[in-house]
Order: C-alpha cells, then structure tokens, then sequence
C-alpha cells in the first residue's frame, strides 16, 4: 500500500512516498524562493507555473528514490487546501491525471492537518491527545487534538497570522525574502531589552492572538534604527514579544485542555528561540514538547502522504472532478475512518 503525495499549495514543489512497509520512503522539494524573492512575496501566478514545469519531474525523481515503478502506486494524494487556487490546481490535476493512467483513487488533503500530523514522521511520535499550535505564513492556531481528524479550534489569529508578523516585519527592516528566517537570523545578533514591544491580548483571558498591532508597533520605532545594531535589536525585541505570547497562549491551552504534550508545527515552528523558550517551560511543567523536524516544519510532501496515507479510505475517483479550495477550516474535517 504505497501512497504518492504532491504539495503545491503555495511556493513549494514538493513529492514524497510513503507506505505501510516502511512509512516516509522518499521525499523531494523544489523551492520557488529564488523565482518570488525579486518581487519581495510570492506571485501566485508565477507560483502555479513554476509548480506545472517542476512536478512531474520531482514526481519522476521521488518514485526512483523510493524504489518503485508507477504501478507500485495504490492511490495519490495532493493537497487540496487552503492555500493558492491555482497553485493547488497544479498538484489536483497532476494527482487526478495520474490516478485516472494508473486506475487508482486521490485522497484530498487539508494542509494544516499535514502540518499538524508532522511530528508523526518523527522517530518517537507523540500520542493523542495533544494540543496543537500552528505557526505559519497563513495560519496562527491552538487546536485541540483528541485523535486523527478530531480536532477542535481553541484560538487563533483575528488578524495578521504569525508568520505573515515575521514577514512583513522582515520587510520593514530592509531584509529579503522570505523574512522570518532572516529575522530570526538578525534578532540572534540583537541584544535583549533594548526594544520592548507588547506580548498582544495576553492580559486578558482566552486563546485567540492578534499579531497586526505588533507589526504598527514596529514600525513606529523604525525611524530610531539606523545602524545594523539597532536593526539586530529591534529583531530581536520583535521575536522575544512573539515567542514570549505564543509561549503564554500555549501554557494557557494546556491548563485548559488538562492534556500534557504540546506539539508545534508549521514555518515558524523552526524558530529557534521558540523552540528555546518552550522547551524550557515545558521541561519545567513536565509537558511533553514534540517538533517536527526543522525540514519538516516548513512547507513539505512528505506530511502530506502520510495524511494521505491515514486517509487512504476517503480516496475519490478521479474522474468525479478536483476538489480544491483556497479556504478550509481544520473543524470541518472529519474524523479518520480505520482502514484495512
Ligand atoms: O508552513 P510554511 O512553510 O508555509 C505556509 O504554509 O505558510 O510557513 C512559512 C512561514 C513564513 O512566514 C516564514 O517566514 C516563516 O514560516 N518562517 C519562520 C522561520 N522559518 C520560516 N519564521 C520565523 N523564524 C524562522 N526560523
Ligand atoms: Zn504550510
């Protein structure tokens, strides 16, 4: 039961295999970085052409990893949302083109589930219940896990999602795209308290986080930075605010819930200084912290064909159409089904 897994939601090309024998058998990415960084964010045009000349060679190049012929294949599975319509139409079509030669279904895939399962592929895998916190480009979420498709949204971003902070603030201190790593790679230079911006909506109770004040807030102190410095301080003030409120919102979830792991995922789940700061807290509380691996974090197939192959037992036909939408809420899936 070998499951082929295409991701293209955004600017990513990536393929991966994973099967009942040996779990991820292979893996393989393309990063449009190089193709957008002109343009400061991602074209999604150029993104869905991009994605249309590198697939099917990736797909090609995966399969020969892994060992295996096409006809070795017994479904495949693209994401199907959220994320660019038509860059997900790429990953659709390939999938259905290549399902429809091959006589076997396609397993739609919600991408945050992808990224919310990664820390599966990890050698010592965490056990349910969990709770989730999801960082990325397009998405800031506390998620409830009580088993695979049984999730429950307990916050998230009512604006800017955390990774988008990164970005823009990136932006607004001169640094190339894509921000986050390269602010997290400046704030590293910065010394601690010489800027100090507010941890947003922690003084008050609930879960949900609000990152577009921080961002206004940033930029009214830009004019003050005009030596690389300041710059490094100003990083650093920004990402010590950011990692200091997703740690406040995460122990506050963890008391909520009573569950005790915690498992971050997404872009920004390869912060280093979050990683720091919530595994000192988590080692102090005796929570179990789970990452995915730093690879695993950012965009990747091989999250994608191991939901895939969870839901092997979902697979459509392709001739019925391809399911894509650029929204789609984590609550609306389903749970799991077993599979034979
Ligand atoms: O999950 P991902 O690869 O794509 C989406 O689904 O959005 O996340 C990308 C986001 C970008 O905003 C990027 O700047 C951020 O994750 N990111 C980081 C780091 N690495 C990636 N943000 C802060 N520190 C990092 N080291
Ligand atoms: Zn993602």
């Amino acid at each position: 039961m070998s499951i082929l897994a295409i991701e293209s939601s955004c600017d990513e090309t990536a393929v991966a295999v994973y099967d009942d024998m040996a779990g991820l058998r292979a893996h393989r990415l393309h990063t449009q970085i190089a193709l957008h960084a002109e343009y400061g964010g991602v074209v999604p045009e150029l993104a869905s052409r991009d994605h249309l000349t590198r697939v099917v060679p990736l797909v090609r190049d995966t399969l020969a990893d892994a060992g295996l012929d096409f006809a070795d294949l017994s479904g495949v599975a693209y994401t199907a949302g959220p994320g660019l319509i038509g860059a997900l139409m790429v990953g659709g079509a390939t999938a259905a083109g290549l399902a429809q030669a091959l006589g076997c279904g396609i397993v739609p895939v919600h991408h945050m589930e992808g990224h919310l399962l990664a820390p599966m592929l990890e050698p010592d895998p965490p056990a349910f219940p969990f709770v989730a916190l999801l960082v990325s480009g397009g998405h800031t979420l506390l998620v409830g896990v009580e088993g695979l498709g049984r999730y429950t949204v307990l916050g998230q971003s009512l604006d800017d999602a955390v990774g988008e902070a990164f970005d823009k603030t990136a932006k607004l201190l001169g640094l190339p795209y894509p921000g986050g790593p390269a602010l997290a790679r400046l704030a590293a230079q910065g010394r601690d308290g010489v800027f100090r911006f507010p941890r947003p909506m922690t003084d008050r109770p609930g879960l949900d986080f609000s990152f577009s004040g921080l961002k206004t807030a940033v930029a009214t102190r830009i004019p003050e930075v005009l030596c690389d410095t300041a710059r490094a301080d100003l990083a650093r003030g920004f990402e010590e605010a950011v990692t200091d409120t997703l740690r406040i919102k995460c122990a506050r979830a963890i008391e909520a819930t009573g569950y005790r792991t915690l498992v971050v995922a997404g872009g920004v789940g390869a912060n280093l200084r979050l990683r720091e700061k919530l595994g000192a807290w988590a080692m102090q509380q005796g929570v179990r912290l789970a990452f995915p691996r730093q690879a695993f974090c950012t965009d990747n197939a091989a999250m994608i064909a191991y939901v895939g192959w969870q839901r092997r037992g979902e697979a459509r036909s392709p001739a019925a159409g391809i399911f894509a939408t650029p929204r789609w809420s984590l609550a609306d899936l389903a749970p799991v089904a077993a599979c034979a």
